[in-house]
């Protein structure tokens, strides 16, 4: 996705152009990497099959890029810790046991469970197809009403009493991107902040969003100290207090990717002061709530702690593909506190519209599952379980791989202690392991990681392939060092 050439189209030729400035290469764009379609455009001679045929072929992303080799790589000890992407015991896909009754019991023949659904989603006669099953209507521009309440009581907790403008979203990367469109063109003179280093695809969605007016990389603030791979709390929080008054402000609520290096509770008590003192709009990605701490309640700490202080804007793009297994499904939603409620209401009118410009209206499917596991006491306290078995299987598998690197007296490129891999939390770590490292753990042993960023994620480790793994690395490693 960074190398993204584009065709820059004029009267008498048909040119490629290199961005100036690509988002992830941090090369300049210029204004003529789009295609124009002002005066100078002359139809007759430049057909588009012409330009067309121009366009660049450009590589994946680089984690999808690793997701689908990881599926053409034949080896039976391939192992997969590249997507964040839940995996079993035995290494298979997960579908939670909660999502599969919400499923059933939606989508059941028979009259009892579907009375269910109606309770949530009150249906009229002309609503009701014949069969009395589930409808395909369109959900209307916010999305499924009862996920959306869902959605922020999870995030907010019971009776929050917030003024909330929510829409449903396709997942957390089209809430990102709503939000940066929502930004774009009412806060056009906040910059966003994001923390260094973050989800590749946060300034891939921004660029997107920004591409074709001045295309730029979101700033960053400073988040990790790279050397050790702890949270450098001192220099995040000597950025953000020198940020302009006012800017936007990207923090990851909880299961930080790519590091996963999340503050610990006074530290995010003495971020959210800064946010408060410096009137920061805090921006929220929250992809992992529950999966973290396995408390959906502790993970969304950060968040309850800005409320409860009083920060009056703060924006929250949610996805359910982790903490549901939901990944195909594509749930999630968008939520803007609000100081009141007119401004709620108008800010949900701008939210709608935002959305019905880029894909009109969300899908329901995996929005009615999600909205009923979260609406029914008895789903919800099962769903809660599951996210903290899959929490503590985490843990373990983690804590298991740096066991076995500490006994086998592996090296560390940086000289430091595997064991900090066990202060990070959640799906993701980032390892400081160079890309040759992890080029050589793919090609020589089919250990998927993103070599880009050294990022491994837990996911596709289990008991059954632990040792195999801390062997690779090792090996890996050595032969770098040349050791
Ligand atoms: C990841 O970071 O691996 C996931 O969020 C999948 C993705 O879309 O990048």
């Amino acid at each position: 996705m960074s190398d993204q050439l584009t065709t820059v189209v004029t009267k008498k030729k048909i040119a490629m152009s290199a961005p100036k400035d690509d988002s992830l290469t941090g090369r300049k764009r210029s204004r003529k990497d789009r295609i124009d379609i002002g005066d100078e455009f002359d139809d007759e001679s430049t057909p588009a099959q012409d330009v067309l045929e121009h366009v660049a072929e450009i590589p994946d992303d680089v984690i999808l890029r690793q997701m689908r080799l990881f599926r053409d790589d034949a080896n039976p000890k391939k192992v997969d810790l590249g997507v964040g992407a839940y995996k079993d015991d035995e290494g298979r896909s997960l579908v939670f046991g909660t999502v599969r009754k919400a499923e059933v019991l939606l989508t059941a023949s028979h009259a009892g469970p579907m009375r269910i659904y109606d309770e949530l989603q009150p249906r009229t006669e002309a609503t009701r197809p014949k069969d009395g099953l589930l409808d395909k209507d369109y959900p209307g521009m916010r999305g499924v009403g009862f996920f959306l309440s869902g959605a922020q009581t999870l995030l907010f907790g019971e009776d929050h009493g917030l003024h909330v403008a929510s829409v449903q979203t396709v997942a957390g990367s089209a809430a990102c991107r709503i939000a940066f469109e929502l930004f774009l063109r009412f806060l056009p003179d906040m910059k966003i902040f994001a923390p260094n280093p973050t989800w590749g695809n946060h300034h891939y969605l921004w660029s997107e969003t920004y591409a074709y007016h001045r295309g730029a990389k979101l700033p960053e603030y400073q988040y990790i100290n790279p050397d050790t791979l702890t949270l450098d709390l001192e220099g995040m929080t000597q950025n953000l207090t020198g940020l302009r008054r006012g800017s936007i402000v990207l923090f990851h609520l909880c299961g930080h990717n790519p590091t996963g290096v999340d503050p610990n509770k006074a530290q995010w008590d003495a971020i959210a002061d800064v946010v408060k003192e410096r009137s920061l709009v805090p921006f929220i990605d929250a992809a992992y709530q529950g999966l973290v701490s396995g408390s959906t309640e502790d993970d969304a700490y950060f968040l309850r702690k800005l409320v409860e202080i009083g920060v009056p804007t703060i924006v929250v793009a949610q996805s359910f593909s982790k903490n549901m297994g939901l990944y195909g499904e594509r749930v999630g939603a968008l939520h803007v506190v609000c100081e009141s409620e007119e401004t709620a209401r108008k800010v949900t009118s701008q939210l709608k519209m935002l959305t019905r410009g880029i894909y009109s209206m969300p899908p329901i499917h995996g929005a009615r599952i999600a909205g009923y596991i979260l609406s029914d006491p008895t789903l919800r306290m099962a769903w809660e379980e599951e996210l903290r078995a899959a929490s503590l299987r985490l843990w373990k598998v983690r804590s298991l791989l740096v066991a076995e690197l500490v006994s086998m007296g592996t090296p560390h490129p940086l000289g430091v202690d595997w064991s900090v891999l066990a202060s990070h939390g959640g799906m993701f770590s980032y390892t400081g392991l160079p890309a040759e490292v992890c080029y050589d753990l793919r090609e020589e042993h089919s250990v998927y990681m993103v070599p880009a960023t050294g990022r491994l994620c837990f996911c596709g480790l289990n008991e059954g392939n632990v040792v195999y793994v801390a062997e690779a690395i090792d090996k890996a490693v050595r032969r770098h060092m040349e050791i």
